[in-house]
């Protein structure tokens, strides 16, 4: 990778761990709290990608409550847990090494930005509570164009604001559809693949893969 001038990092499950909602909650919730937590962030992407297609959007917080309604009843999960999982959906936490990662490229001279299916002020909101204020350079939401990723207009929104080449673009996402939807679109993606999981097949394959953001470092 070379000329990377712009450094863009999806946000849920990238930065933020979607599942740390869940997890805080797992006395309450008992064994299948992984199982829940799984199945209403599946939920949650397979309604952003509906409502894409059937051409209605609701904004990512309707959808986050909308999912989430649909896993409770599916895992049988008491109604009066929604509002508390709710709160802390709005405050989940970076993973451990995000902070020192985002803190040592801001030196270097890279664009940071966040790039996501989330609303402004929610992105904006987990930038606050894990003091993450002073990193980024922008926080690109999908409401600025009404269509959830994998939509190439989301992916050209920092081109168009930085006045930039695609391939000067370091994307990273933990999310395969992500990287393959940014790929595709042009970005050099980097795979974040936490889990060791299985890439997708969607006419795309990462050149990068990394097991976290430390890594990121020396391929930069
Ligand atoms: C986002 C989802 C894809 O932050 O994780 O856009």
């Amino acid at each position: 990778m070379k000329n990377i001038k712009a450094i863009i990092f999806d946000a849920y499950g990238t930065l933020f761990d979607v599942n740390s909602a869940a997890e805080k909650c797992k006395n309450k919730i008992g064994d299948k709290w992984e199982g829940f937590s799984n199945y209403w962030r599946t939920t949650q992407l397979e309604y952003t990608w509906l409502r894409s297609l059937m051409n209605r959007h609701k904004d990512f917080w309707q959808i986050t409550e909308d999912s989430l309604d649909k896993s409770i009843n599916v895992f049988n999960i008491n109604p009066s847990m929604k509002n508390e999982l709710l709160n802390l959906y709005k405050v989940l936490l970076t993973y451990n090494e995000v902070p020192e990662v985002l803190k040592s490229l801001k030196l270097k001279n890279f664009k940071l930005a966040i790039l996501s299916n989330g609303t402004p002020s929610l992105l904006n909101e987990l930038v606050k509570v894990n003091n993450l204020e002073n990193i980024f350079d922008d926080i690109f939401s999908i409401e600025q164009v009404g269509i959830y990723k994998p939509d190439f207009k989301v992916y050209d929104m920092p081109i168009q604001k930085y006045h930039i080449e695609k391939e000067e673009v370091a994307f990273l996402s933990a999310n395969t559809w992500d990287v393959s939807g940014g790929g595709n679109y042009g970005y050099n993606a980097i795979w974040v693949n936490r889990n060791e999981n299985i890439f997708d097949n969607l006419d795309y394959k990462p050149n990068f893969q990394i097991k976290n953001l430390l890594e990121l470092i020396d391929l930069i």
